[in-house]
């Protein structure tokens, strides 16, 4: 039991998916139900399940074996924006806040506390949520690591885990053929997974959204390696990084979402600048893509989504409504979501890890 009285939880998953959700939902489910007796529903596909009143009752049962499977046996949605939703009325497709729905639904199932476990987007619908007074707890998930006030997000580690051992795998490639290599990583419009798993992965040149590149000095790092007899070249970019001056490239849009911008492109862009200014050399893209995003969290994630998951209902039982966990200088602490949102976290261009490889020769096309 709740000294506060709470009886019942909702929880659901919003955004794209993440390695570690699971290990969040068991983690919650098992701390709600085994600590403190609580009823623990979930609801399926994000604020979509919310809008239809779509959810399952998550049971120690239900949520076990879970734990190190990647995904979201919640399902997930990218698009559904309750407080602008498209529905149909009179035959015609018409925009909408239906948030009230959404607040009748769970009023009418009972639950006391929603957990909302998403990104930026995401969390900014639990605020709102929040600010039309239902008591919310938020839980920060996304493989950028760009959300403010927390160090790590889990499924970053997971995602630089892979795009390392892409790195590794192109660095054969490249020193058999000679060639340079690109990797493009994901991380919208920070430079994250790029940073650091160029770090990790021996890239010879880093490009990021926080530092902006000009293709010549792309080109210069190159040259240089060539004269120093290093016949090939590793790069990894961002998929949201821009040459000075210049603008991301943009995949498409997806309409409906709350961000609906989807980067991509830029990985063939810099081979066909680079083309021109380095002509001896041959040059392969790779696009990363979802492969980073997808598989099971590794060890480390599974410890942090877990944690996180904890503390969400320990936020529940300390009353601290309207608030998100947050990871800081190793421990799990909260901030209030009215003070995250709309404070995207990104590299700082003069931080620790860039300056470190910048020591190590790494060029940031600068
Ligand atoms: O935020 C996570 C992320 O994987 C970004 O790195 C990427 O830009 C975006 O989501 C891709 O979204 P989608 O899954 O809709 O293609």
């Amino acid at each position: 039991m709740m000294k506060n009285g709470v009886k019942k939880i909702g929880v659901m998953t919003g955004g794209g998916d993440c390695p570690g959700l699971n290990a969040v939902i068991r983690a919650i489910t098992r701390n709600a139900i085994s600590k403190y007796g609580l009823q623990v529903i979930g609801y399926k596909f994000g604020y979509r399940g919310l809008y239809n009143n779509d959810f399952v009752e998550l049971t120690y049962d239900k949520v076990s074996g879970i734990q190190h499977i990647g995904g979201t046996i919640l399902y997930s949605s990218n698009k559904d924006n309750l407080f602008d939703y498209e529905i149909e009325e009179k035959g015609k497709k018409v925009r909408k806040n239906v948030s009230d729905i959404a607040v009748q639904n769970l009023k009418k199932e009972g639950v006391d506390v929603l957990v909302v476990i998403g990104g930026d987007g995401t969390l900014t619908s639990a605020r709102d949520f929040a600010r039309k007074g239902i008591k919310v707890i938020g839980v920060p998930k996304t493989i950028d690591n760009d959300l403010d006030i927390t160090d790590v997000t889990f499924g970053f580690n997971s995602a630089i885990d892979v795009a390392t051992d892409a790195l590794d795998r192109l660095h054969t490639t490249a020193r058999s053929h000679h060639r340079i290599m690109i990797l493009e990583v994901m991380g919208r419009n920070a430079g994250w997974i790029a940073l650091h798993s160029g770090f990790a992965g021996s890239a010879d040149v880093i490009l990021i959204p926080e530092i902006p590149y000009d293709i010549h000095k792309v080109s210069e790092k190159i040259l240089e390696r060539q004269k120093m007899g290093k016949l090939f070249s590793i790069i990894v970019v961002a998929e949201g990084a821009k040459s000075k001056g210049g603008d991301v490239v943009v995949n498409k849009i997806v309409k409906d979402s709350p961000d609906p911008v989807r980067l991509g492109g830029v990985g063939n862009k810099i081979a066909t600048d680079l083309e021109k200014i380095v002509g001896n050399q041959e040059i392969r893209t790779t696009v990363l893509g979802h492969i980073q995003r997808g598989g099971s969290p590794i060890t480390y994630d599974r410890i942090l989504a877990t944690r996180y998951g904890v503390a969400a209902v320990e936020l529940i039982n300390d009353n601290r409504f309207g608030n998100m966990v947050t990871f800081q200088g190793g421990k799990m602490d909260y901030e209030h979501l009215e003070n995250i949102i709309g404070r995207p976290k990104q590299v700082d261009p003069k931080g620790e890890v860039v300056e470190a490889s910048r020591s190590i020769g790494i060029a940031f096309g600068d």
